[in-house]
């Protein structure tokens, strides 16, 4: 996507570990309650979740490099915009528009879409189109839980999210030069979105999401890159086209619809076939090969029978 830049090096390749928690402990102390906008949305909370057996047991990334290396353009490009402007967003109260060919359609507060799920903890690797990786315990429920209680028509063959468009308080959107269309929009055909995979995220590391990280709401599709992980979701619409996603609309040779990690088709300026896994041992530590969809392909390979990766890429 873009071009790494010097703020986009994170926190824990320039200072050492040590200065870098004393100076967050700091930050977080008194003296720093000043700062707590910066440091993203104040009220974090627990939740009580259930282990999943679809979580992988590599270690998870630190929780600091997760919610402070963030893409989400609404707030500036550089990774390390989002934590520091995404506190502007008010994520309370939410709803989240339910439409198109649904039998219960719907604007649902937030709070009656989360109730009846059982809320998971669920570990899993994370793949960016830019050539980085994370492990991330995530906090949801399968999004297949959701579109069960909503009742799609026959006819809805896909469903496509809608991001918040708020420029009052999205510095992003508010911007002359837009980097893409605003609102974010993302979708997924009906087999991928009910996939037992596919998660609605509302925390990470057992608490609240961040605003950083698409509070109050998110999806999280693990064989796909990190760009199909559409933030601060506020409608979903079930559709029987394929709908337009942000990323193939702003360049569609470079961003396919499926956006499946696949090491054999390379983004056309860069390679695919490694990664950088993000805390481990900095710029020049030795990159991993990626996996086809992204190490799940056992699971999610037969979603893609017959078809041509490279055409849909
Ligand atoms: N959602 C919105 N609304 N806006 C964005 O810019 N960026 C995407 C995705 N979701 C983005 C978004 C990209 S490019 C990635 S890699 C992931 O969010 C990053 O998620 P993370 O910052 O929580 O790791």
């Amino acid at each position: 996507m873009l071009i790494r830049r010097p703020s986009d090096i994170l926190p824990s390749e320039i200072t050492s570990r040590d200065i870098y928690l004393n100076r967050r402990q700091w930050m977080t102390g008194a003296a720093g309650l000043a700062f707590a906008g910066l440091a993203g949305s104040a009220d974090a909370a627990p939740l009580s979740t259930v282990k999943s057996p679809f979580s992988t047991d590599e270690k998870p990334t630190s929780r600091e490099d997760v919610t402070h290396y963030n893409n989400y353009y609404e707030f500036g490009v550089d990774k390390s915009a989002p934590a520091a402007n995404a506190h502007t967003l008010k994520t309370k109260p939410w709803t989240v528009k339910i439409d198109g060919l649904v039998d219960k359609p719907a604007d649902y507060a937030l709070e009656d879409l989360i109730k009846p799920a059982t809320l998971e903890e669920r570990i899993y690797r994370m793949r960016c189109v830019e050539g980085w990786s994370m492990v991330i315990p995530w906090v949801g429920f399968p999004l297949a839980d959701l579109i069960k209680r909503v009742e799609p028509k026959s006819g809805a063959k896909y469903v496509a999210f809608e991001t918040v468009y708020r420029p009052a308080e999205m510095v992003g959107q508010r911007g002359i030069l837009p980097v893409l269309d605003w609102p974010y929009v993302e979708g997924l055909r009906m087999d991928e979105a009910t996939h037992p995979l596919a998660l609605l995220a509302v925390g990470l590391y057992g608490e609240t999401l961040e605003n950083q990280n698409g509070a109050p709401i998110r999806l999280v599709v693990p064989w796909k890159y990190g760009f199909k992980g559409i933030k601060s979701i506020t409608r979903l619409s079930f559709v029987e086209k394929e709908p337009p996603t942000s990323w193939n609309r702003q360049a569609s040779n470079e961003y396919g619809f499926y956006a499946n990690v696949n090491p054999a088709v390379d983004h056309p300026r860069w390679s695919q076939a490694t990664e950088r896994r993000i805390g481990e041992g900095g710029l020049f530590a030795k990159r991993r090969p990626t996996l086809l969809f992204n190490g799940y392909a056992d699971q999610v390979a037969s979603l893609y029978s017959g078809m041509d990766l490279r055409k849909f890429y």
